[in-house]
Formats: C-alpha cells, sequence, structure tokens
C-alpha cells in the first residue's frame, strides 16, 4: 500500500489544522447504554496523536442504518459520551452534522479537541448511490476543515462502503491512512497471502448468504472451515437432512452442495456440526436438549424443534480442529450466545482460540461482542477486527473503496 500515514501528516504539522476523522463509533447498544465498547476503544489512539499534536479534530462517523433523516435511537450521543469518559482529551457531539450546530461548534473548536459531528447517516447524501448528491455532502464536510483540513480514514469497519464520508472526501482533501486501519489490513494480510497452515475458518452467523462469497474464496485457501451458526442448517440440508423448525435457507441448499463438491477438489474440508442443541421456542429460558445433527426431527419438539446451538461432540471436534492449526480466522457466533442457555458453542470456540498456539483473528461485530460478553479479554486473542462486513469483504479479494481511494 503507498497511501499516506497518520505519522507523515503528523510531521507535516496539524497544530491549529482541522483534521476530519472517519472513525467507526458504530457500536451495539441497549436503550442508551454502550454494550460492547471495543470500537471506541479501538479509536481512541488516533484521535489521541492528533489532538497531542494540536489538531482541532472532527469526527465523522455513522451508528445503525438511519433512512438519511434524524433519528433519536440513532443519535451518536451513548458512543460520544462513552468516548469522552475514555479519552484525556475534550469531545463534544455537535447538534447536527454540517449544519449550524456543525459549523459554530467547529468554529470555536479550539487546538488539541475533538468535535464529532452527528451521524453522518442522517443525511440522506452519505449513502446516495448519485456521484453528485454525495459530492456534494463530502464538499459540505470539507468546508468545515477551512483552508488548511486534511482527511485520516480510521474508519476500518466502514471501508467497504462507497459512502461520501469514507470515499468522496478523500478524494477532495489530503488523504491519510488511519493506524487501525493500517494494523488491520495488515492482520488480513496475513490470512491472504504466506497464510501459516494449517489456516482453519470458523464461519457462523444466522445466514449463509451473508458467507457466500468468502466461502467461495475461501475454497482451496482455507484447510478446513468449521461450520456453525444459524447457517449451519442450510449446510445440513444439503446433505439430505431435515432440520425441523430452524433457520434454513432453501434457496441456498444448490449452492452450498455445490461447494461441498468444489472443496474435496479444492483441498479445503467444511467439517459440519454432529450434534445440536435444540429448543422448544426461540426463547432464553426455552426447553432444550441434545440431539444427532441427522436427527433434529427426533427431538421430543419434533417439527416445532429450532436448533440453536451446535453440541457438545461438535464444540470438541472444532475445539480439536483450532488447536492443530497455524491460523484461525473466526467469524460469526456458534449459536444464540446471547441466550446463556445455548452460549456453550461460542463459548467453547472463544476458548479453544484462547488455547491454541497459532495465530488467531475474530472478525465481525457479532464475534467481537460475543467474546467480550462472554468475558473474555481482548488480549487471548492475536487481532480482534472492528471489520465485520469489510474484513469479510477483504477475504472475498474484493476491492475496498475507502482503501483504494487512499492508495493513489
Ligand atoms: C459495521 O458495523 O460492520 C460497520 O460499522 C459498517 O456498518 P454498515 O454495515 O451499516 O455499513
Amino acid at each position: 500500500m503507498t497511501s499516506h500515514t497518520l505519522n507523515e501528516l503528523i510531521a507535516e504539522g496539524v497544530r491549529g489544522r482541522y483534521i476530519l476523522v472517519r472513525s467507526d463509533l458504530n457500536v451495539p447498544l441497549d436503550g442508551s447504554t454502550v454494550t460492547d465498547d471495543g470500537r471506541i476503544k479501538a479509536s481512541l489512539p488516533v484521535l489521541g496523536k492528533l489532538t497531542d499534536a494540536g489538531a482541532r479534530v472532527l469526527v465523522t462517523a455513522h451508528l445503525g442504518r438511519p433512512k438519511g433523516a434524524p433519528e433519536e435511537k440513532y443519535s451518536l450521543r451513548p458512543a460520544v459520551d462513552r468516548l469522552a469518559e475514555l479519552a484525556g482529551f475534550k469531545v463534544s457531539l455537535a447538534g447536527d452534522t454540517v449544519g449550524n450546530s456543525a459549523k459554530e461548534a467547529a468554529t470555536s473548536l479550539q487546538d488539541g479537541e475533538v468535535l464529532v459531528l452527528e451521524n453522518v447517516r442522517f443525511d440522506a447524501r452519505e449513502t446516495s448511490k448519485d456521484d453528485a448528491e454525495r459530492g456534494a455532502f463530502a464538499d459540505e464536510l470539507v468546508a468545515l476543515t477551512g483552508s488548511n483540513g486534511a482527511y485520516v480514514d480510521d474508519a476500518f469497519g466502514a471501508v467497504h462502503r462507497k459512502h461520501a464520508s469514507v470515499y468522496d472526501v478523500a478524494t477532495r482533501l489530503p488523504s491519510y491512512l488511519g493506524d487501525l486501519v493500517h494494523t488491520e489490513v495488515e492482520v488480513l494480510r496475513k490470512l491472504t497471502a504466506d497464510t501459516q497452515r494449517p489456516y482453519v475458518v470458523v464461519l457462523g452467523g444466522s445466514k449463509v448468504s451473508d458467507k457466500l462469497a468468502v466461502i467461495d474464496n475461501l475454497l482451496g485457501k482455507a484447510d478446513t472451515i468449521l461450520v456453525g451458526g444459524g447457517m449451519l442448517f442450510t449446510f445440513l440440508a444439503a446433505s439430505g437432512h431435515k432440520v425441523a423448525s430452524s433457520l434454513l435457507e432453501e434457496d441456498q441448499i444448490p449452492v452450498v452442495q455445490d461447494y461441498l463438491k468444489r472443496a474435496a477438489d479444492a483441498g479445503t474440508e467444511f467439517v459440519v456440526p454432529t450434534d445440536v442443541v435444540v429448543a422448544e421456542k426461540f426463547a432464553a429460558d426455552a426447553a432444550h436438549e441434545t440431539v444427532p445433527a441427522d436427527a433434529i426431527e427426533n427431538s421430543r419438539f419434533g417439527a416445532q424443534g429450532i436448533g440453536l446451538d451446535i453440541g457438545p461432540d461438535s464444540a470438541a471436534a472444532f475445539a480439536d480442529r483450532i488447536k492443530g492449526a497455524k491460523t484461525v480466522f473466526w467469524n460469526g457466533p456458534m449459536g444464540v450466545f446471547e441466550f446463556e442457555a445455548f452460549a456453550a458453542g461460542t463459548r467453547a470456540i472463544a476458548q479453544s482460540l484462547t488455547e491454541t498456539g497459532a495465530f488467531t483473528v475474530v472478525g465481525g461485530g457479532d464475534s467481537a461482542a460475543a467474546v467480550r460478553t462472554l468475558g473474555f479479554a481482548d488480549d487471548q486473542f492475536g487481532h480482534i477486527s472492528t471489520g465485520g462486513g469489510a474484513s469479510l469483504e477483504y477475504l472475498e479479494g474484493k476491492e475496498l473503496p475507502g482503501l483504494s481511494v487512499l492508495d493513489r
């Protein structure tokens, strides 16, 4: 990558300059409480470096997927309050994104202070497919930086989005790669080139349709793909098993059958669970039992049964593969870890990642939230990525607009 780095920008001098920083503050909330502040903590170092050097930092960020207009529940307020608690510098939140509140607050910003603009997705132009619309919004963001501004992309989680605050601003200002994005790319590169083998990939999460492109790209690259989460039921169905009322993407069955066929030739082995935890209904206190994966309809819940976690035999088999690996990438929980009764599979995978001698990468907002919710510490893993879709798209081999625009 030939992008300019944050250190180069600091060396040029930033005191008194307005530096526009795209951060990923898209954190999970319970009401107004941040339930996983991993992305906020990951955003702090770059903001700290810039404020230490005397910059006036304007942060752009999104939260959730509002429909292009302000909505209280998508305000960045809870994320900014948490940022302010953790930061060693002054942080405030503007009342809008590029309106009067943002303009006035930017004008009175002092050296070494941070102003976060309200959710960029409160403006429909941020995500517009129309270049001119996005460009007009980018112009307004850039105008806040005055005549000597610069742009730093530190939002790895959003580099796969061709959005105004990620892409278009970078075409208008001198642009630099933030340290977080730099680190993430260095780590993910180890999963795509000269990867230490055996390379084991653990895929979970609810939908196989979200993972098709990554699976496609991993055939022949990964030695083993362990399949858990809601998507495992489409794999079971593809092998001819009945899955009762478990999550099933019927239209993906032929695609999965094709992967299963191609995998053997490509030298990649899929490992699908041999047992699953089946529940009477989707609820934290649902009655449940563990049954063989090829006999889900024989559980005492019959055709009503819903598989909500991988079973203990599968978890042990997965753990064995992980222990024998040199590189492990994990994306997506194994079950409904938010319900204690169905968290064992996800916990077992997290535990084995902490025990293996392999280089381990946890990717994806849900997996990152899962390991923290289950009580694991970040430093028990090689790397916890802040990117969900972004890390998957990187592994899919796609061009990421937020990275390519800096690489010019
Ligand atoms: C994420 O949560 O993966 C990033 O913040 C990007 O969010 P998005 O999928 O809504 O663009």
